[in-house]
């Protein structure tokens, strides 16, 4: 398996809250590490320090959003995974999958929509390589078994430098690019790896308002006089501005940037079956619930789930589809 650790990407970091960060450090490394080596300070030595301070901070976040998903695998996989193969299918049918010859997936979790592009493939000749980088999941979705030739390797969607420039012509990831700490570099590596002409498939969250399965949880809880770790970005962030949403694409050199939203539903009748539903989420398991807030927080959630059905809303996620081409 490849570990995410060599990587060579820290120059092309562009994030306005990475630079404000990295100041006091980048400074501080530099006069260390120019009284070190006794000698004055010089651009290339400047640029050296900041390249290798930015490189330690992104692992350091990276590294922290894997381990989330190492301890998430499992629940994921058992009460999650089906209802993302929903939306992950609403993608790939719009990508021409019947003409690809390659495609890479770059966080495909325990593997539910590998699975199905793979059963849509069996007959023809296409190379399918499945990445992601927590290894419980790399774990689960190796011991799926396949009907055709599938690769699956541990690789951080930030750093696909395992595989060659222009070498798929489908890039689909479902799901993660809301997570990754920096998303230009998860943009920029499927455009490096897409062969001209390609298309890239990605699947984000999307309208807060229609997504009670995200946000129920948080919201019981804090009616209950608890808030969830703040300080956190929220994984809305790049559903809040869509129009810049694409350019982030055009950016990169995409064209034909689209995105819609998409609705998976979980549960659209029954509040019962929602509540159950919630209870198995990694949100509910991720929440360090005293036992005596139990009720209360029970009857929170049944109260905004009556009041979400009651606006017509299902118990589902809003996504943001966006397909684009090389
Ligand atoms: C919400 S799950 C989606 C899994 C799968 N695509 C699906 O739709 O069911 C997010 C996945 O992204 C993976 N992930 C998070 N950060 C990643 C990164 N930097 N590179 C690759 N995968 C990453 C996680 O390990 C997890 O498997």
């Amino acid at each position: 398996m490849r570990s995410h650790l060599g990587v060579p990407f820290m120059s092309r970091l562009e994030s306005e809250e990475h630079k404000a960060l990295a100041m006091d450090d980048l400074m501080h490394s530099l006069q260390q590490h120019c009284i070190e080596q006794g000698y004055p300070i010089s651009f290339s030595t400047f640029v050296i320090v900041a390249q290798k301070y930015k490189m330690s901070d992104l692992l350091e976040r990276t590294r922290a959003v894997q381990q989330r998903w190492e301890e998430l695998a499992d629940c994921y996989a058992a009460n999650v995974a089906q209802l993302a193969l929903k939306l992950g299918r609403a993608m790939v049918q719009e990508m021409k999958l019947l003409d690809a010859r390659s495609i890479l997936e770059a966080g495909c979790g325990p593997g539910a929509l590998t699975l199905d592009m793979a059963r849509l493939l069996k007959d023809r000749s296409v190379r399918i390589v499945a990445t992601d980088i927590t290894e419980a999941m790399i774990k689960k979705t190796s011991s799926i078994e396949f009907p055709c030739a599938v690769e699956v390797a541990q690789a951080d969607a930030q750093d696909l430098s395992a595989f060659s420039a222009d070498s798929f012509d489908r890039y689909v990831a479902c799901l993660s690019l809301m997570l990754v700490p920096e998303a230009d570099l998860m943009i920029q590596e499927s455009f490096r790896v897409l062969s001209p002409g390609g298309i890239a498939g990605f699947t984000i969250w999307g309208d807060r308002k229609r997504s009670p399965i995200f946000t129920c949880i948080e919201e019981a809880y804090a009616t209950c006089g608890h808030s969830v770790a703040s300080g956190k970005r929220s994984n809305f962030y790049l559903a809040d501005d869509e129009p810049a949403l694409r350019d982030r694409f055009l950016k990169h050199g995409f064209r034909n940037v689209v995105t819609w939203h998409f609705g998976t539903v979980a549960e659209p009748f029954d509040i019962d079956s929602a509540m159950e539903f919630m209870r198995r989420t990694p949100m509910f398991l991720g929440l360090e619930l005293p036992k005596d807030l139990e009720t209360r927080f029970d009857e929170e959630l049944r109260k905004i789930l009556s009041k979400t059905f009651g606006e017509g809303i299902p118990l589902q996620i809003d996504a943001i589809i966006i397909l684009c081409r090389k």
